[in-house]
């Protein structure tokens, strides 16, 4: 089983480097080459269905997910404000990544991370996720801050495409509108 403490710590000592992400990525891809040992050491920590459920640790430096999206998910458009590093451990997850200009928000790139993929976030990025085959996916996203509290944060609204303040609890609304969960 993967040893998610030791992996939240190894995390942390990384975060002493000007930039932390070619080791936290060196430790997803360890972690990801283990999907077995990871659903494990989920399954015994991330009971929930949310994504607040799903935070298995978190520090004003650094916030540890654990992202399961079920067929059809699709997240609306967002930032983070901090580096993020997502690894694929089960399934897939397709991100489309976009830039905002005068005119509006415009999709400037891609990456279809399938099982074993990493892709690595400057803060500057905009991002949309989704699952684009039809059973579950699951993978890893560390961030260098505290997603949930980091101020700042954007979401661009689906029906109007104009960016709003980050809020969680609408974020969720959006993705079940754009996933057409109920
Ligand atoms: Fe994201």
């Amino acid at each position: 089983m993967v040893d998610l403490d030791a992996f939240v710590a190894n995390c942390k000592a990384a975060l002493a480097d000007d930039d932390p992400t070619p080791k936290v990525e060196a430790l997803i891809r360890e972690a990801i080459a283990d999907p077995e040992g990871l659903h494990a050491a989920f399954g015994e920590r991330s009971t929930g269905k949310s994504l607040r459920d799903r935070i298995v640790y978190h520090d004003d430096e650094l916030t540890v997910l654990q992202v399961a999206t079920v067929p059809g998910l699709q997240s609306p458009v967002h930032n983070h404000n901090m580096w993020a590093v997502i690894g694929v451990y089960d399934g897939e997850e397709y991100n489309a990544f976009f830039e905002e200009t005068a005119d509006g928000l415009h999709q400037a790139g891609e990456k279809h991370l399938k099982e074993g993929d990493i892709a690595v976030l400057q803060p500057e990025t905009i991002h949309a996720i989704n699952n684009p085959i039809d059973r579950k996916s699951n993978a890893i996203h560390v961030y260098g801050g505290n997603l949930v509290t980091r101020e700042g944060r954007s979401m661009w609204n689906p029906r109007t495409q104009e960016r709003e303040d980050y809020e969680i609890g609408q974020l969720s609304e959006y993705t079940k509108e754009l996933s057409g969960i109920a």
